[in-house]
């Protein structure tokens, strides 16, 4: 009884204390121009108002309800962090591009845990965009994408082929099939055997630790998600030293022309003055692994929306049909292989695939942590504070969209440009621009073109779920019938 009694005498004294620190805290941001909002209760803060929006069917409601209340910026507090919220383009245009480097990335710790501190993910300054440009030169290059063509289409096809004899296709475990296997081949150079198997089973044990609890010791999620790490470094370690033993060696082909992988890109740059020298083995490695995160869950998820909404749209499934039905008839009729622009130029394709990036959001916002006070518009942005950058909001707002919540690819027909447009965000932007950008796009529009051509299908009953992660609630099952041959 006595022991009951101390701890409500300690309850209450932690939420005096806390409901003291935000009186004090309210009082000295009054008028400073921190934007408004409700910090909520102590220690929660608004942090179940925030998850249970994103359990709901309309994951905007937890901004929504707030912008109303007091604009687009506001403030909040949710999982244990201050937090400063924009939907507005414009103050997420200026955090995106990060002029002066006033902010820098905040993951959850988990996440921060398993990138570790070297990771382009994390790092800030010249070093992380050094790294970015290498990495987008390489992954932008036109000798990659006309590559890479080849092997998309290869594992495309296999995927596509093993659907006939299946009573029914699980689209998001089968698309991430295919763009593992991509991903794995334009990072080290891994093709379909052992060491590919022993990289799909390793990776799915890291990226079940990125949302859990921030608690290592052996047994725990997190800690057997760092061990998997462990191993798959080993494997990446490998074959790195390896690559640089072949270049050390003058190996023709590691050295002359175009680089095969990423690890060749990062081998081969000295950098470019006294300050920056050779990247270390150790950090290129486990880059390879940490850049294969942000590649690994958004791309999948992408193909698999579309082929959600596609079906829930007839007539936008009939158009991309005609469309890549006739790139498919030209090619048979000249006997020539597809270039990657040709899966580039197809207008109404891109258009499904902009729309689907619109609204599945899969990467909704980014986090980042103000190193010092910053005034955005009239806003105040606090030193240590989080910034959260808001794409969903932003995507599925009235004022940017007519019928935010209706899949409309004929919307950007007459859209300005995509790639200069603050509304529109599914890369990110700045400095952090998706290096992976065309590269998904390509790879979406390959897909998109040998489904649509191959089969016809029937989607199940299934919804979207948008948290922790945006993903299909049943794995989207469809039942596939295939095309009459050309
Ligand atoms: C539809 C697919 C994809 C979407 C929607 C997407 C979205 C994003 C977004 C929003 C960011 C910015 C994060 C931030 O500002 O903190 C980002 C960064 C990044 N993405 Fe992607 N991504 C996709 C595919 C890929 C692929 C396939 C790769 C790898 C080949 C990739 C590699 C990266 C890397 C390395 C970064 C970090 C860049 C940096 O911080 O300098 N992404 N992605």
């Amino acid at each position: 009884m006595e022991v009951i009694h101390w701890c409500w005498v300690v309850v209450g004294v932690v939420m005096g204390w806390c409901w003291y620190k935000s009186i004090k805290n309210k009082a000295k941001e009054e008028g400073s121009g921190v934007p408004r909002g409700n910090p909520g209760w102590p220690v929660i803060g608004e942090t179940i108002d925030f998850i249970a929006s994103g359990w709901s069917s309309r994951p905007v409601s937890f901004m929504e309800k707030r912008k109303s209340r007091y604009g687009k910026v506001f403030k909040t507090n949710i999982l244990g962090k201050p937090v400063i919220v924009s939907t507005d383009p414009e103050v997420n245009k200026v955090v995106l591009q990060n002029i002066g480097n006033i902010f820098i990335p905040a993951y959850p710790q988990t996440i921060t845990e398993i990138l570790g501190e070297s990771s382009i993910l994390q790092m800030n300054g010249s070093l992380q965009k050094r790294v970015h440009a290498l990495l987008g030169g390489f992954l932008r290059s036109p000798q990659l994408k006309a590559r890479i063509t080849r092997d998309i289409e290869r594992y495309v096809k296999l995927t596509l082929d093993s659907w006939k004899d299946q009573h029914i296709v699980y689209v998001q475990d089968e698309v991430r099939k295919i763009t593992f296997d991509v991903l794995v081949r334009v990072l080290v150079s891994i093709t379909p055997g052992e060491d590919l198997n022993f990289m799909k089973r390793e990776f799915a044990e890291v990226i079940k630790g990125l949302i859990c609890l921030p608690i290592k010791f052996p047994g725990t999620r997190l800690y057997k998600s760092l061990k998997a790490k462990e191993r798959l470094l080993k494997l990446v370690r490998r074959i790195v030293e390896e690559r640089k033993a072949a270049m050390d060696r003058g190996d023709h082909e590691t050295l002359k022309g175009p680089p095969n992988d990423a690890v060749d890109v990062l081998l081969r740059d000295t950098g470019d003055s006294a300050e920056t020298s050779r990247l270390s083995l150790d950090f290129i490695s486990s880059n390879m692994i940490e850049m294969m995160i942000p590649g690994e869950e958004t791309l999948p998820t992408a193909m698999t929306l579309a082929v959600k909404f596609l079906s829930d749209c007839p007539v936008a499934l009939n158009q991309l049909m005609e469309e890549n039905m006739e790139l498919k008839k030209g090619k048979a009729l000249s006997g020539e292989d597809y270039a990657w622009t040709d899966y580039m130029c197809l207008p109404f394709t891109q258009n499904v695939i902009n729309e689907t990036l619109r609204m599945a959001n899969i990467i909704n916002a980014v986090w980042r942590k103000a190193v010092k006070d910053v005034k955005i518009k009239d806003y105040l942005i606090p030193k240590g504070w989080g910034v959260m950058a808001s794409f969903i909001s932003i995507h599925m707002d009235e004022e940017n969209y007519e019928d935010p919540y209706q899949f409309n690819p004929w919307r950007w027909e007459k859209a300005a440009s995509v790639n200069n447009n603050n509304s529109y965000t599914p890369f990110g932007g700045g400095q952090r621009l998706c290096p992976g950008l065309e590269l998904s796009k390509l790879e979406i529009s390959i897909f998109l073109h040998h489904l649509v051509t191959t089969y016809r299908w029937v989607a199940k009953t299934d919804d979207v779920v948008h948290f922790p992660t945006v993903k299909m609630r049943k794995k989207l099952p469809i039942t596939v019938t295939p095309l009459p041959p050309l």
